[in-house]
């Protein structure tokens, strides 16, 4: 089992984020755990304050260093330090399909979300965190990031996916994008499946989808389709 504890100011938007479809049945399942922590709870301050304005000056408010690391300092004698600390950041290294396989190998993972401007550098010091960015984009705060990265950690993990819903073929984990799916009906509005799906060779159906995941590839993500064509020389070889 994988345990996530994340260290936030909003535990409901976490919590709501992940308890439905997969990730509910994995939590009954006891697939994964998740302990949402709120940082309020440890403050000292008597207003119940956690955020204060930067030193130097500049917009908005910094959240203090104090509730950040008594909480952790709680969990750490609760549990433990936590395989991973990762700090929910737009400076952090960007997170990928291939962060998330290593971070699926680990037991506990924490996450620790910043709200308002930012947190004291202090807090991030002394929780040796690492600094992970869900993309070049700026949020109002770390918890859709967090959930976003245990939603795609979690999936990896053993008996989170069920057989039907399992990982092999989807996108990035051969290094290409899917390739495109049909069900029922087989016609709709004059769009026909394409023939070959209902052919039943399953050889020629295979090649058929190799195909068409290097055409979107190609198409919707040229750097990746390069990477890819690098990386398997002898699956292009012109055939004379
Ligand atoms: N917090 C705010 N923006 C973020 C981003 N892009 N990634 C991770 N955490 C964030």
């Amino acid at each position: 089992m994988s345990k996530f504890t994340v260290f936030t100011l909003f535990p409901e938007q976490i919590e709501n984020a992940l308890s439905h479809s997969i990730m509910k049945r994995a939590m009954e399942d006891e697939k994964l755990s998740l302990n949402c922590v709120n940082i309020r709870d440890f403050t000292e301050d008597p207003h119940g304050h956690v955020d204060d304005a930067p030193f130097g000056g500049g917009a908005g408010m910094l959240m203090q260093v104090q509730p950040i690391v008594s909480a952790f300092e709680d969990l750490v004698q609760r549990e433990g330090r936590p395989d991973r600390v990762i700090y929910c950041s737009p400076r952090g290294k960007v997170f990928q399909q291939s962060m998330a396989m290593e971070l699926a190998k680990e037991e506990h993972i924490l996450f620790l979300c910043g709200h308002y401007e930012g947190i004291d550098q202090r807090a991030l010091d002394i929780l040796e965190v690492e600094e992970v960015s869900i993309g070049d984009y700026v949020l109002t705060g770390g918890e859709l990031p967090a959930v976003i990265m245990i939603d795609a950690i979690a999936r990896l993990q053993d008996g989170v996916l069920n057989k039907k819903e399992s990982f092999e073929e989807e996108s990035f984990s051969q290094g290409l994008l899917e390739y495109p799916q049909y069900t029922r009906p087989r016609s709709f509005q004059d769009r026909e499946v394409p023939e070959i799906l209902l052919s039943g060779d399953h050889k020629k159906i295979r090649q058929w989808r190799w195909e068409e995941s290097l055409r979107v590839t190609k198409e919707q993500r040229p750097e990746l389709y390069e990477k890819y064509r690098e990386e398997n020389p002898e699956l292009f070889i012109e055939k004379k």
